[in-house]
């Protein structure tokens, strides 16, 4: 929870979009535009919700998102945002009516960033849900399209794992993404049974081995050759750490140099 009171509101929400039953495209506009926006890092939206210790009570409840959105808008922000059962905010966030007023951090944050990650043949970008957003961010940025031109990664492999075949967002968008840049789309689906699906099915430590890595992008999985970013479910995280540090991958720290990146949207249980 956070000490933010009632008046303290500096943005519009102007569009909350359902794309699911439980997942939401909104556009915020910040009152000042962003003075700086690097893609993969994220922003905070508060607002009050009722209290859920004394349902009588409202408190203000602030919560991170990673942003959509390219480096070029910094005077509206899209975000991804799944509304969680039983969460505090985003049952409420996901059904407000636009326009709505509320507060946002009046700058992005962040270290998930590709001026993070040493260069390398390939870049490997892995998500569970909504965890797909700050990487739609990083492809669709110019700073990324010139560090893929110029040879800085060679090629990019974006594995997105979701519950149902209707989770696997923005389509229309990683579809032409893919057109026009080195990158491959790895979609793995966990659940439905009574979707006709065609490709992975399962958790993706389950179906990333090194022949999956080598026949998707022709490099050996191997740290000589790849950076890999993962960002969503706490556990995917863990699972994909402990696997490929059976390959010599290590976690990257700005003093001592790895190929490993993370961001968790939240802690374990
Ligand atoms: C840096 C960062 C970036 C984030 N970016 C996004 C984003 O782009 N989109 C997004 O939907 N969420 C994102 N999150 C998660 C977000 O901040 C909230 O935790 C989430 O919206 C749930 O808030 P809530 O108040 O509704 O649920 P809470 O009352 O806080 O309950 C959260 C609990 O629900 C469970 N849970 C299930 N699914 C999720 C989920 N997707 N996220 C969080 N908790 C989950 C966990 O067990 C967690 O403890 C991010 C988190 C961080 C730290
Ligand atoms: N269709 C739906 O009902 C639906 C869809 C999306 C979101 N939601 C709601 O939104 C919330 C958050 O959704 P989200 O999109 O962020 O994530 P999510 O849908 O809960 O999970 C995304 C993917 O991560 C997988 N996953 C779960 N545990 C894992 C582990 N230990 N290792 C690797 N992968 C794992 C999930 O598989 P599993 O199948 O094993 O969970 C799923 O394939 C949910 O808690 C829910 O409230 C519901």
């Amino acid at each position: 929870m956070s000490s933010l009171d009632d008046n303290n509101t500096n943005a519009t929400l102007v569009q909350c979009n359902p794309l699911t039953k439980q997942l939401y495209s909104l556009r915020v506009k910040p009152d000042t535009p962003f003075s700086s926006l690097v893609a993969g890092q994220f922003v905070s939206l508060a607002l009050p919700v009722p209290n859920p210790q004394c349902q009588t009570e409202t408190v203000f409840v602030k919560r991170s998102y990673s942003i959509v959105s390219s480096e070029e808008s910094k005077d509206e922000i899209e975000l991804y945002v799944a509304r969680v059962d039983g969460g505090v905010l985003t049952p409420h966030l996901c059904d407000l009516s636009v326009p709505y007023r509320l507060w946002m951090s009046p700058q992005a944050t962040g270290y998930f960033v590709l001026a993070e990650v040493p260069t390398a043949d390939v870049l490997v970008l892995v998500a569970t849900g909504t965890g797909l957003a700050p990487y739609l961010s990083m492809l669709t940025s110019l700073s990324t399209q010139q560090l893929l031109t110029r040879g800085y990664f060679k090629k990019c492999m974006l594995i997105h794992g979701v519950r149902q075949v209707c989770d696997l967002g923005y389509q229309p968008l990683i579809k032409r993404l893919t057109q026009e840049m080195p990158c491959v789309y790895v979609p793995v689906v966990s659940r439905d049974e009574q979707t006709a699906w065609s490709g992975l099915r399962g958790h993706i430590q389950q179906i990333f081995t090194p022949h999956l890595f080598e026949s998707f992008t022709g490099y050996a999985l191997s740290p000589l050759h790849a950076q890999v970013m993962l960002c969503g479910h706490p556990l995917m995280i863990e699972s994909m750490q402990t696997l490929l540090a059976g390959y010599g991958f290590k976690r990257h720290r700005r003093k001592n140099k790895g190929h490993i990146h993370f961001e968790k949207y939240w802690d374990k249980a």
